[in-house]
This record gives structure tokens, C-alpha cells and sequence, in this order.
């Protein structure tokens, strides 16, 4: 728990180290399931926003899928990594997206928006890096305006205990081998099971985001319960 806690403490520098392989890892190590799971999250998204805040945006890949949906004019792409802004900034390039996506380094646990700013939040894949989930959480709820949605798409841990064997398998000994392998870093892909393991998913994920604020909180578990989508809104 404490070399988590620490890993959580430098994520800028863990995802910076790891940002040139960060893509085609996520494609190998999930087989290509990922891009499924962002699809589905996006979908989620009811209505065409103008402003939208994707929150630990990383290489990009949401809120382009977010563009492609046509679910916001606009958007803010945040995260601490400099590395992972600069290969989204790259594809952003390559896909004439300036005018829709700008992206921007920042701490969602401190983000430097004023009260209700966005018409949408998202984020993929980045809450269970926080170093401080439930200021990370209240951060998102004080910049949504009200009457709007946030979407947040997650690790979980399958409850299924055959398909628990397998993915505790799948997690522990062969996709820290591959990441290491391909990255060339040992604690980036350790850090993936450890990280999703200690993190709370389903009920427990929906009371903190109560906690932070957001009201009609829901989840949908996709593929065996790996990954789970929460909604919620700021009424
Ligand atoms: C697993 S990546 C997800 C990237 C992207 N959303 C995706 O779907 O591929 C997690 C990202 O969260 C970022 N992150 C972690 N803690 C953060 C924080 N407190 N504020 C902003 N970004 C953070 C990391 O830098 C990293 O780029």
C-alpha cells in the first residue's frame, strides 16, 4: 500500500516515463478492447455539449473519440503528464483538431477553472491515479455547471471468481512481462494490477462521487466487470 501511495505521489513522472509506448501498449495488453470501452463511455454522453472537460486526457484518444462522436463543440483536454499532452497535441495536429481540442497541463486535484466552467466532464481510465480521489472528485463537481453530466470510465475488478482467476493471471504475470518488455520499465506495468486492485469500483466508486456532490449516480460494468462506466449529474 505505501509503494502505491508513492507511485501515486510522482504519476506526472511515472506517465512521462512511459508516454512514447503508452498507445500501442494499451492496445496490445487489452487486445484492442479498450477502444471499445472509450466507444461505449462516449455514447454515454446524451447530448452534444458546447464546452467539455476531459480530465486526465493523457494521449487523447477520449476526447478525439468525443470529436468523432460529435458530443461537444469544444473541449479541454488536463493532465499532469507533459509527455502524454505533447503525443496528444501531435494527433491533434494530424487531425486539423486545434480549433476543438486544447490541451492543458494541470492537477485535477487543484484545477485552476473557475466554478462552473463546463458543460460535460469525462475521464478515462485516470481516477484511480489520483493521488487524492476525493479532492480530485470535488474538484470536477465545483467546475461542472449545474444540470449537466460527468462520465468516468474505470478499471474494475470482475466479481465472477472463474473470471477473476483468469484476469489476476492475465494481470500479474503476463501483462507486467509484456509492458516491461516493450517499455523497458519494471514499475510502470507492476503499478497497472497493484493500482487496480486497491482501487473501489462499483457502489463504493458511486458513494464518493455522492460525497463529492453528484446526484443520479449509476454504473454499467462492460466485459466481465474489467471495466465499469459511471454517470452522475451536478443538479
Ligand atoms: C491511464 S492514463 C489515461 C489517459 C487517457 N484518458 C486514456 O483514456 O487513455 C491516466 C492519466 O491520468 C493522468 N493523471 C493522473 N493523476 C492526475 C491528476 N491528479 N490530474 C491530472 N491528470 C492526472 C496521468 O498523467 C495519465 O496521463
Amino acid at each position: 500500500m505505501e509503494k502505491l501511495k508513492q507511485k501515486k505521489e510522482n504519476i506526472g513522472s511515472l506517465f512521462d516515463n512511459i508516454a512514447k509506448y503508452y498507445d500501442s501498449l494499451n492496445h496490445i495488453l487489452s487486445l484492442n478492447i479498450d477502444k471499445y470501452w472509450r466507444r461505449k463511455a462516449v455514447k454515454m454522453l446524451d447530448k452534444k455539449v458546447l464546452h467539455l472537460l476531459d480530465v486526465a486526457t493523457g494521449t487523447c484518444d477520449f476526447a478525439i473519440e468525443i470529436i468523432k462522436q460529435e458530443k461537444a463543440e469544444k473541449i479541454t483536454g488536463i493532465d499532469l503528464s507533459n509527455n502524454m499532452l505533447e503525443i496528444g497535441q501531435k494527433k491533434i495536429n494530424q487531425q486539423w483538431l486545434n480549433e476543438r481540442i486544447h490541451l492543458q497541463q494541470e492537477d485535477c486535484t487543484q484545477l485552476t477553472f473557475e466554478d462552473n466552467t463546463f458543460d460535460a466532464i469525462t475521464c478515462a481510465f485516470g481516477v484511480r491515479n489520483f493521488n487524492n480521489l476525493s479532492k480530485g472528485l470535488n474538484e470536477m463537481f465545483r467546475v461542472l455547471k449545474p444540470k449537466s453530466k460527468i462520465i468516468i470510465l474505470e478499471f474494475s475488478y470482475p466479481k465472477n471468481k472463474v473470471v477473476r482467476y483468469f484476469y489476476d493471471f492475465y494481470f500479474t504475470k503476463i501483462l507486467p512481462l509484456i509492458g516491461k518488455f516493450v517499455s523497458k520499465d519494471k514499475q510502470a506495468y507492476n503499478y497497472l494490477p497493484m493500482s487496480v486492485k486497491n482501487f473501489i469500483w462499483g457502489e463504493k466508486f458511486l458513494e464518493q462521487m455522492e460525497k463529492a456532490g453528484f446526484k443520479n449516480t449509476k454504473y454499467k460494468t462492460l466485459t466481465f466487470g474489467i471495466c465499469t462506466i459511471y454517470s452522475a449529474e451536478k443538479l
